[in-house]
Formats: structure tokens, C-alpha cells, sequence
């Protein structure tokens, strides 16, 4: 047998054990440890039924995704099912943790399928930009029904031991010991002279809807705008109704193929490795020691604040909302309140739930209970004197060993955390807006910073499921210092000739969840107006300046929240329509800035709009802001909306070629002027025909 698979007998049950930590993936090696077990369970005479189980955290989760692109060796999948399935004993799947993708095909293959009531099955492919490539569209289906089977691949959810129990595809739910169970119920279907039941023997009903299929496209063209996969997910389960078994597989087969080899499939795979690697701090090794937080303190409960505050009770860790009148903190509190209210009432949360997670939430005016927590997330106004005042008295108060966080969106955390005696124990967490919702956590490295505490920090941003990215000390840390370029180039485009619809509109069909111009009007106007009249002394007046957004904001109109903005909004609906003032005060604008106007293609506005993203980007990497190119890629996509199905923007980047990226800046930075100055790094790849990521 293989290092990775263990063959043994239980009496007259054989028992093959996968061994293949961190996740039992289906390498080569596992394949053919699998295929060994049933040719040896299947020649001893002794053994009346195998059980398949997996040893360490979870079941089968799934193909190795490492070995994708990479020279195939036998046996394939589909030839150690062929085994399972043809056993001519019984084969029965133990499952617990996750079986996933391949993991759950392997159960399919089995006669019968065994698993705690923790269990969680499903095939996730189509996050990767696949399909399944070992029958999860032909034998999924045949199992739960159409529908099910189909919502499963195209959505990639998983389900749990207990549904999938109910709906056929686990057959028996094992309470205690699982493999003491799965022997159990082995034994029972020896001595029931159970059929060796094959999920590919089962038949459709004849009466499937008419309209079942292309109801479920239509549904998956709305919510996954763009993506290719949860299409071919569907086609394959339609495919499974008209085709034979074997013809469905093949065809399911060469459709995996054709996804493995998509830039959609790419960049999704791309995204699965960049989300694990962020964590990965190479001089904050994975025994750095940490601290349990326990206990949360989040001052300011505004806008931050309260959806901070949420993250930590969702997470089952006790919070205090702090601001400077009891009456602020009980507005803050109602606020979140009401939050959890609507999710209650859209049927998202149960309110035995809420009320428990408004019980770990209180609240305080009292600046001194800080001294009670582990850490301090500090979320009051964004000025540097208020902040300074704030952490001066924090270092006062808190414990020595508690953690002190700000959630500055623009503020140097070195000069904030200079004002304590500790700034080791001072740190940036920059959550996104609406905060209990957005994934990302830029967690903000100071010059001081410690490692325990950098360590600590990824670890929290773990418990409240968020996605931690590392970014050092810079203006706009890595998202929003690139977003200015982006959000600029949108306006000189409007400027040049362009109107803000055919700008978002075109960003839009990019994949970006909203073009920027109504992004600008969801955040408010007047933020960055503020900004820009606080920078306007300092200005280099060598460099373009559209006036446009100023005048937007004297119009008294600053987005979403005053009614209209870029554009015009009906009360309650977030729908942009255009206004003929704005569009009459673009048309002025440009004509007394001395630009003719002109026709703009859209596949200028991506390249001025991406490329400028990109080539921020390769400036914070070479000054070591970002770590790598994929940490950028994954602020971008859990922070700012950018299409997953793309990678990110460097990843784009470098599926469009670093060569044609550099060219293009190259000729802007001729045409619109030194913004558009090449960052060296790309330059320097581009020449030497290199990429941002590692790729393939
Ligand atoms: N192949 C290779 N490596 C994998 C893997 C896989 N299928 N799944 C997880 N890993 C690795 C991770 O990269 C990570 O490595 P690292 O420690 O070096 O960073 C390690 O296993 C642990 O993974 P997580 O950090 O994600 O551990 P969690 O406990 O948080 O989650 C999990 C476990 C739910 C299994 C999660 O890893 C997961 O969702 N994995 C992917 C499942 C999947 O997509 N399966 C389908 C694969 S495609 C397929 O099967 C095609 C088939 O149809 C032929
Ligand atoms: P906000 O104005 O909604 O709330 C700030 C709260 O802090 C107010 O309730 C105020 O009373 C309170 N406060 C002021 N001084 C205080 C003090 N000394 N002690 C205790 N409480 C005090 O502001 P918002 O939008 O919540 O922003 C807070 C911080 O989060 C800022 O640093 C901001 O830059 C940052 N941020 C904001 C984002 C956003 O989209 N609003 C996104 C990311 C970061």
C-alpha cells in the first residue's frame, strides 16, 4: 500500500484509511492507495464489504487542485470509481468534515454512503471556474433530484449530513465513533444482503419541467454575472437527462478540460491559493505565539463602530461600545439593533439568535472600561489630534499586554501609535464599509508593530471571517491609494467625453459590482471633497484637476444619502437615473477646460480605469506596502468588487500581458501627463517578459 492509504480488516470488513493531511486530497498517490484497497479488499475472500474513511480533520475534500496543469498520472479518478462502483462486495463511504468536489464523487462511486451529522457534502468546483470531472453533475442528481443536483453545482454550496440525509445522498447518519459506526452498518448490510446499489442505475422521473433548466440559467446569469462555470454546471445536469451514464460522464469530462484551461478557471484558482497565502507573513512564522481575545472594546459608535462591534458578537466574542455621551452609545446600539432586526425579518437570522448575539454587546461611556478588554478597535472621527488625544489616553488605561487597533481609513499609525509608551502593541485593522458585511480587514503593519501581535491580529480576523491582508504604512493604505487613480481617470474620461453611464457601464460589464461614479455616490460625495479642500493649498498645480466633482457637491448634491449625486435616486430605490444638470455641467466643463469632446470606447475607459489600478499597484509592491501581487488581488476582490472570475487586478494584469499593460501607460503617461508615470517594477517585468503572480 501507499505511505497516504492504509488497507486493514475489522473482522469481515476491510477498511481502507486515507492518511493524506492537511485535507485528504485525491493526489496521485491517494488515488492509487484507493485503487490498491479495493483490489485488495475485492481478492481476499474474508472480507464481506469495505468501508472508505479518512483519517485526521475531514473526509476527501476534493481533487488535489496543485496538480491541475501539471503532467497527469495514472490512475485518473474516473478509473478508481470504476473500481469502487464495480466491487463486487459492498463499498461504503464513512464521511465526516467536508466531502467535497472529487471528495464527494469518491462517496458516489460507493454502493453506500455513511457520515456524522456534522458532515458537510458538496461540490464546490464551480468556485474554481470548473465543473466536476468525475460524475458530481451525472450521479449528484440521480441522487437528490434535478433541481437539487443542479443548484448544488452551479451554486458550489455545500449541505449538511443531516439535508443530504434527507434528500438521499447519505444513506445513514453514524452517532459516536465513526469508524466503529460505519463497521457497524457494514456488518448490517452484509447480513441484510444488501444490493450493491449504483447511483448510475438510477432513472430520472419522466416528468421533468419543461422550463427547469433554462429558469436555473437565467437565475445564475443574474446572480453570477459574468461567470462562465454555473452555465456548464447546468448544461452538464440537463446533459445528464439525455445522455447515457457513460456518454454524460464523457461529456462531463471534456467540459472539465475545456474549464481547467479557461483564464475564468485560472484566476479563481488564482484567488483559492492568494486567500490562504495572505495569512502567511514570512517573517511571522506560524508559532509566533498569540493572544486569545476574549474581550473587545470598539470606541465610537458611529458608522464603523456599530458594524465592527456586530462582527465580534457574531463571532460569539463579548463587545462594549464606548463614544463620548450615553446618548451617542444608545444611538450606536439602536442602530445595530435595527441591523440585526432586518436580517431577522428577511429571515437570515433567528431572533433567538439576535437576541443572543445583542447580549454579547454592551455599551459604556465610561472611557476607563477599556481597561477590562484584550483589545481596543478605535473607530471616532478621522483626525489626527482627536486620534492622538484618544491613544494617549488608551495607553493609560488599557492592560499592558491589550491589543490597541485603529481603524483609520487615511491616518499614519506610526504617529498615532508614537503618542503611547507601547507602540508595539498599536496596530491598523482598516474594515470596509458596511463592516459587518464586507470580507476584507486590511490589517495595518506599524513601524513598531509586534509580531504577537500581528499574529493576533490574522487570527481575529480569522475568528470574525474576515479576510486579513497585510499592508504597511502608506496614504490610503493598499485599496484605497490605488482606488484614487482609478476614481480619477473615471472623471477625466467624463471630462473628455464620455458620460458617467457609459463610464459605469462599461466598468460594470468588466464584472465591477458598480462603475465608480456610483460608487462615488453610495460613499458620499462630500468625503472626498472635504479631503480635497483640506489638500487644496498643497496641490501641485502642475498636475490635472477635474473641478467637476467640487461643482457636483455645490449643487448641494452629495450621492446616494442627498437624493442624487453623479445621478439622480428615488427615495428608497438605490437605481441611478441621469440628471440633465449634471450632465449639462459635464458638457460646460469640458468646454471651458478647452477639451473637445469625443467618442470614448469602452475598451478605453477599462484600460484607463484597470491600468491605473495596476500600475499603483506595482508602485506599493516595490515600495513592500503589499507583500505580494495576490495579497492586492485579494483586497480587491473582497474589498472593492472587482470580479472574481478575473483574479484581481494584477492577475488581469498579467493575463493581459505585463508588455501590453506597460505599453498602453507608456502612451498615457504621454498623452495625460506624469500621473501616469510607468512604476519601475512594471517596466522592469514587462522587459524581461515576467508576471505580477506566479502563474500556471
Ligand atoms: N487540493 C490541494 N490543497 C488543498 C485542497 C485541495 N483540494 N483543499 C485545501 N487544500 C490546502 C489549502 O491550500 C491549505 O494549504 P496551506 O495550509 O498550505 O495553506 C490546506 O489545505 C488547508 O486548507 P484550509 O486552510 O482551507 O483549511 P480549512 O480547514 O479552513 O478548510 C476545506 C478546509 C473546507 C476543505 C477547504 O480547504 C476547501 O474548501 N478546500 C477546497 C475544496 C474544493 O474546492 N474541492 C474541489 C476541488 S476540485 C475537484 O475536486 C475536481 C473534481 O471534480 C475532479
Ligand atoms: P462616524 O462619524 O460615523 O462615527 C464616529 C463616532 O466616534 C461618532 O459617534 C463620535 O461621537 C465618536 N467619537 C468621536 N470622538 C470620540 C472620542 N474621543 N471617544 C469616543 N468616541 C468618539 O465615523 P465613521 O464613518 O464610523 O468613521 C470612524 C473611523 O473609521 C474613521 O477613522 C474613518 O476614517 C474610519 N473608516 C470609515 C469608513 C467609512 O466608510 N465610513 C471606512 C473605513 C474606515
Amino acid at each position: 500500500m501507499s505511505d497516504v492509504v492504509q488497507f486493514s480488516k475489522r473482522g469481515s470488513i476491510g477498511i481502507i484509511t486515507i492518511d493524506s493531511p492537511p485535507v485528504n486530497a485525491l493526489g496521485h498517490a491517494v488515488r492509487q492507495g484507493i485503487a490498491d484497497g479495493i483490489a485488495a479488499g475485492t481478492a481476499d475472500d474474508d472480507v464481506k464489504a469495505i468501508v472508505l474513511h479518512c483519517a485526521g480533520r475531514t473526509f476527501i475534500a476534493g481533487a488535489d487542485i496543485t496538480e491541475f496543469g501539471k503532467p497527469f498520472k495514472e490512475p485518473g479518478l474516473d478509473a478508481v470509481m470504476n473500481a469502487m462502483e464495480q466491487s463486487t462486495k459492498p463499498v461504503i463511504a464513512a464521511i465526516h468534515g467536508t466531502a467535497l468536489g472529487g471528495g464527494l464523487e469518491t462517496a458516489m462511486a460507493c454502493h453506500y454512503r455513511c457520515a456524522v451529522a456534522t458532515a458537510k457534502c458538496g461540490q464546490p468546483e464551480v468556485n474554481l471556474g470548473l465543473v466536476p470531472g468525475a460524475g458530481g453533475t451525472q450521479r449528484l442528481p440521480r441522487l437528490v433530484g434535478l433541481e437539487m443536483g443542479a443548484e448544488m453545482n452551479a451554486g458550489g454550496a455545500p449541505i449538511s449530513a443531516t439535508v443530504a440525509k434527507d434528500h438521499g445522498l447519505v444513506d445513514e447518519i453514524i452517532e459516536g465513533d465513526l469508524l466503529d459506526g460505519a463497521v457497524a452498518y457494514a456488518e448490517r448490510l452484509v447480513a441484510e444482503g444488501a444490493p450493491l446499489r449504483r447511483v448510475r442505475d438510477i432513472e430520472y422521473p419522466k416528468d421533468i419541467p419543461a422550463d427547469l433548466f433554462d429558469n436555473l440559467r437565467k437565475k445564475y446569469a443574474k446572480i453570477k454575472r459574468g461567470f462562465e462555470a454555473p452555465q456548464r454546471n447546468i448544461d452538464l445536469v440537463e446533459a445528464s437527462t439525455k445522455l447515457p451514464f457513460d456518454e454524460g460522464m464523457k461529456k462531463e469530462q471534456e467540459v472539465f478540460f475545456e474549464c481547467m484551461m479557461s483564464v475564468q478557471s485560472a484566476a479563481q484558482r488564482h484567488l483559492f491559493f492568494a486567500e490562504r497565502q495572505a495569512s502567511k507573513i514570512p517573517d511571522v512564522p506560524k508559532d509566533t505565539p498569540t493572544k486569545d481575545i476574549k474581550s473587545v472594546m470598539v470606541l465610537g459608535a458611529g458608522t464603523m463602530g456599530g458594524g465592527i462591534a456586530m462582527n465580534f458578537a457574531n463571532a460569539g466574542i463579548p463587545v462594549k461600545i464606548l463614544d463620548t455621551t450615553q446618548e451617542l452609545v444608545d444611538k450606536g446600539m439602536s442602530i445595530v439593533e435595527k441591523n440585526y432586526a432586518n436580517t431577522v425579518k428577511k429571515g437570515r437570522l433567528s431572533q433567538e439568535k439576535m437576541d443572543q448575539r445583542m447580549g454579547l454587546i454592551s455599551s459604556t461611556a465610561n472611557f476607563e472600561d477599556v481597561g477590562s478588554v484584550d483589545m481596543v478597535i478605535e473607530a471616532v472621527f478621522e483626525e489626527m489630534d482627536i486620534k492622538k488625544d484618544v491613544f494617549g489616553k488608551l495607553d493609560k488605561f488599557c492592560r499592558p499586554d491589550a491589543i490597541m487597533a485603529t481603524n483609520t481609513s487615511t491616518l499614519d499609525v506610526d504617529e498615532i501609535a508614537a503618542v503611547t509608551s507601547r507602540p508595539e502593541q498599536v496596530i491598523g485593522t482598516h474594515f470596509f464599509s458596511p463592516a459587518n458585511v464586507m470580507r476584507l480587514l486590511e490589517i495595518v503593519r506599524g513601524a513598531k508593530t509586534s509580531k504577537e501581535v500581528i499574529a493576533t491580529t490574522f487570527k481575529v480576523a480569522k475568528q470574525i471571517r474576515k479576510v486579513g491582508v497585510l499592508s504597511g504604512v502608506c496614504d490610503g493604505f493598499i485599496g484605497n491609494r490605488m482606488i484614487h487613480g482609478y476614481s480619477r481617470e473615471a472623471v477625466f474620461l467624463v471630462e473628455e467625453g464620455a458620460l458617467p453611464q457609459q463610464v459605469d457601464a462599461a466598468l460594470y460589464n468588466f464584472g465591477m459590482a458598480m462603475g465608480p461614479l456610483a460608487m462615488g455616490d453610495l460613499a458620499g460625495l462630500d468625503v472626498s471633497w472635504r479631503i480635497r479642500k483640506r489638500q487644496a493649498a498643497t496641490r501641485d498645480k502642475n498636475l490635472r484637476y477635474s473641478p467637476i466633482a467640487d461643482k457636483i457637491c455645490e449643487m448641494d448634491r452629495y450621492g446616494q444619502k442627498t437624493g442624487g449625486g453623479w445621478y439622480d435616486y428615488k427615495p428608497g430605490d438605490r437605481t441611478p437615473h441621469p440628471n440633465a444638470e449634471v450632465e449639462k455641467l459635464i458638457l460646460e466643463e469640458s468646454k471651458s477646460l478647452g477639451i473637445s469632446r469625443r467618442d470614448i470606447s469602452d475598451e478605453e475607459i477599462i484600460e484607463r480605469t484597470i491600468y491605473a489600478l495596476v500600475n499603483e499597484g506595482a508602485k506599493i509592491l516595490e515600495e513592500g506596502i503589499a507583500l505580494r501581487a495576490s495579497d492586492i488581488d485579494m483586497i480587491y476582490i473582497s474589498g472593492y468588487g472587482f470580479p472574481i472570475h478575473r483574479g484581481g487586478p494584477m492577475f488581469y494584469a498579467d493575463c493581459v500581458g505585463l508588455e501590453n499593460v506597460y505599453k498602453r501607460v507608456c502612451e498615457f503617461h504621454e498623452e495625460h501627463g506624469a500621473f501616469w508615470k510607468p512604476a519601475p517594477l512594471l517596466e522592469q517585468l514587462a522587459k524581461e517578459g515576467k508576471t505580477f503572480n506566479k502563474l500556471g
